[in-house]
């Protein structure tokens, strides 16, 4: 079977990319990315153990892909994704997002293609409560343009419902190591900064207050999960591998590094705010999650291990 994965340069897409031939049935993989994140690195030494293509596309032409045939599934990882920075750039990011989703929709309904669409739990935004999949709309909170467009992606996809197969994964925050790894988010940019000893700028507010983590082993546990058991089911489902505080991630954080400096900041986003995201939809559709963040942890302080002497 043939996989096309879009933002394949990314920290996500990245990833799948290195571990493809993990998942037996795809036999050979088409990689596309307009490289305006200058990711070029994610395509050094691809492991030869299944075919790969890497193409420069940007998916804002709506005909970026037709000349790709007989494609069974797509990964769609492309997208603008700094929530923080996403206040000032709204425009560019609505019309970049919601373009790529366009051009990815139109091309799985004229070629039948099964889509796995990426979603976030920042579509929660700030709640009290545990929250799940079936949280009504008035409790959808997001609290950036980005998490926004998600809501808005998401509802594009349930209006072309009777029309292709999809499933939306709400993914938590991604921790772990790719090739197209990036520090913008929580879990990677604490370790970068108590790598170079440098102070971990926390959010007040954030500090005791829960958030759902998801592990990139874990990602790819859906995306073969999703492929395997044909599990394209129209559908939104939650994807997390543990909720923590950052309180809880920090001390992940000592348990390999001692000495680390923190500094509590004012909050410039609300979903740095507290939300215990419900993962239980997959787990009763049979795929459990359990991958370690603290694992991650270590594996990306360990990139900087050099620092030490
Ligand atoms: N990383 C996370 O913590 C996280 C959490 C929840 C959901 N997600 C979602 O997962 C998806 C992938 O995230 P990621 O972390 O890999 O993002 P990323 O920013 O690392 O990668 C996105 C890639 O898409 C490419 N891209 C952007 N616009 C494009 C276009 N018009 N045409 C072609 N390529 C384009 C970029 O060059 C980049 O390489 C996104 O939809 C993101 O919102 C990510």
């Amino acid at each position: 079977m043939k996989l096309l994965i879009t933002g394949a340069c990314g920290h996500i897409g990245s990833f799948v990319a290195e571990h493809i031939h993990k998942i037996k049935e795809i036999k050979e993989t088409i990689l596309i990315d307009n490289l305006k994140s200058n990711r070029h690195s994610s395509l050094f030494n691809l492991r030869k153990k299944s075919k790969k293509r890497f193409y420069i596309r940007d998916l804002n032409n709506p005909k970026s892909l037709n000349d790709f045939k007989n494609v069974d599934f797509i990964i769609h990882c492309a997208s603008m994704t700094n929530a923080e920075k996403s206040f000032g750039k709204k425009n560019q990011m609505f019309s970049n997002n919601i373009n790529c989703l366009k051009t990815v929709i139109k091309y799985c309904k004229s070629k039948k293609v099964k889509l796995i669409h990426l979603s976030s739990t920042s579509v929660y935004g700030k709640q009290a409560d545990i929250v799940d999949e079936t949280c009504e709309k008035k409790y959808l909170k997001p609290q950036s343009p980005y998490a926004q467009i998600k809501i808005i992606e998401e509802n594009m996809l349930k209006k072309e419902s009777k029309k292709l197969k999809y499933t939306t994964f709400r993914f938590g925050t991604i921790s772990g190591v790719s090739k197209g790894i990036r520090f913008h988010t929580a879990v990677n940019k604490f370790c970068f900064n108590a790598a170079l000893n440098e102070k971990i700028l926390v959010y007040k507010t954030a500090l005791h207050q829960y958030r759902p983590y998801l592990s990139l082993k874990d990602a790819f546990k859906v995306f073969k999960f999703c492929i395997n058991k044909d599990f394209f089911k129209n559908d939104i489902y939650n994807a997390l591998s543990e909720n923590c505080t950052v309180n809880q991630i920090l001390n992940k954080i000592k348990k390999y590094k001692k000495n680390i400096k923190v500094a509590l900041v004012k909050a410039e986003i609300m979903n740095q705010l507290s939300y215990h995201v419900d993962g239980s939809k997959l787990k009763k559709s049979g795929l459990s999650l359990n991958a370690k963040i603290e694992k991650d942890v270590e594996e990306t302080l360990n990139l900087f291990d050099y620092l030490k002497s």
